[in-house]
């Protein structure tokens, strides 16, 4: 006891831990009516550490080269004690991430929290986002299964309707007209070392950026009001609310278990559920699979493509979307942030869900 407090006062002397912590935990106040969407970001941040740390681990036993990745992944699975389980988990749980960022990012926008001050806030959420999708599409390769290499082969297929540029894109994609060696050691580069390293960096900026902005307060109940937000802003402030910990740490907690339960049962109970048959055999270039699906989280950009006369139209609409979200903040610029008295915004935001999901069912079935 006595040499935990000598240990505490030295680091303390030197910096400031008590106060720190303080500042960060007990005296770190968040709304009183803050709901349980806020835990998300917890959640997230769980996952991710997860995901470093099984893919180190597989890192270990995996060979990024076209001849031993698929041998070595099932060395993984049947011969290294308990390498299915951390394989399933890194596998299995880049799918609930995916999961926890749409949810993570459809209740911001509910509840209008990408508003001033928070636009750097929502614009490194939306780089994370489609960084964690990059992750996901490099990482599908890895493998080098039959599934891997021609879901890689439509998913690179699809930069070359792009004019002028996409041959050469699709070529500095793949480093050669198919996907080859060359890709393999590309994707493993970017997987295991750039994005993830860009990716920390972007949490970082960001939880930076939510606590300099402060917690918005959840735009619920009688006694919220909009309000403009002066130029010489500096903190949300929740006076009277409830500390971060112990109180929402709980909360927190309670959540991210939810998610752990979800994650573990479909390890242990249906791990094959996303796998086709062609996960199960070796890449052949010479051999397409009949059924080559992108995951789900694709499947509405794979069907957009199709939907549309050309390509080239299906791209543009893909790029035109992606663009307004990014720049949602400095569109969307008034100070009402109630769901209820935003009924356009409302209305766009279920329709938009509706059509992504339809157009996602019929990708599948098509
Ligand atoms: C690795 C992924 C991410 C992590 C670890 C993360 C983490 C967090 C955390 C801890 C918070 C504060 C608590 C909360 O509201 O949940 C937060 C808030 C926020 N996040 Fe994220 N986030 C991630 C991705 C995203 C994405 C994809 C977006 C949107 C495109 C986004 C936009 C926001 C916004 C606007 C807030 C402010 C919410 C408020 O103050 O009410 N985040 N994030």
């Amino acid at each position: 006891m006595n040499l935990k407090k000598r240990l505490l006062d030295f680091v303390d002397v030197r910096l400031g831990v008590r106060d720190l912590l303080a500042q960060n935990l007990t005296k770190y106040l968040l709304p009183r009516n803050i709901n349980a969407w806020y835990t998300l970001g917890a959640v997230l941040l769980t996952l991710f550490m997860i995901q470093v740390a099984t893919g180190i681990l597989l890192l270990i036993y995996y060979v990024p080269n076209p001849d031993e990745a698929f041998q070595s992944v099932e060395r993984i699975m049947n011969e290294i004690p308990f390498g299915w389980l951390i394989r399933n988990l890194h596998a299995i749980g880049a799918n609930v991430i995916v999961i926890a960022l749409l949810l993570h990012m459809l209740s911001v926008l509910f509840m209008a929290s990408y508003k001033r001050p928070r636009e750097l806030t929502w614009l490194s959420g939306f780089l994370i986002f489609n960084l964690a999708l990059g992750l996901c599409l490099t990482g599908y390769l890895l493998p080098w299964s039959q599934l891997s290499f021609w879901a890689t082969t439509v998913a690179t297929d699809a930069a070359g309707a792009i004019p002028v540029l996409g041959d050469e894109i699709v070529r500095f994609l793949r480093g050669g007209s198919m996907v080859n060696e060359a890709t393999l050691g590309r994707f493993f580069a970017l997987h295991v070392m750039g994005m993830p390293l860009l990716l920390g960096g972007l949490v970082g900026f960001h939880l930076f950026c939510v606590r300099r902005a402060g917690i918005s307060r959840p735009p619920f109940g009688p006694t919220y009001q909009p309000r403009e937000i002066p130029d010489h802003f500096e903190h949300e402030e929740h006076p009277g609310g409830i500390p971060f910990f112990p109180n929402y740490v709980i909360k927190d907690l309670a959540v991210i278990c939810f998610f752990l339960a979800f994650l573990l049962a479909i390890v242990f109970f249906a791990p094959t559920l996303l796998s086709p048959e062609s996960a199960f055999v070796p890449a052949d270039p010479f051999v397409t699979p009949p059924h080559i699906k992108p995951e789900w989280y694709f499947l509405w950009a794979y069907q957009t493509l199709k939907i549309f006369p050309s390509e080239l139209i299906g791209l543009g609409v893909q790029g035109a979307f992606m663009t307004f979200l990014a720049l949602l903040p400095f569109i969307d610029r008034g100070p009402e942030r109630r769901p209820a008295m935003r009924p356009i915004f409302v209305t766009s935001f279920f329709l938009t869900l509706f059509v992504f999901v339809a157009i996602s069912i019929w990708g599948h079935f098509s």
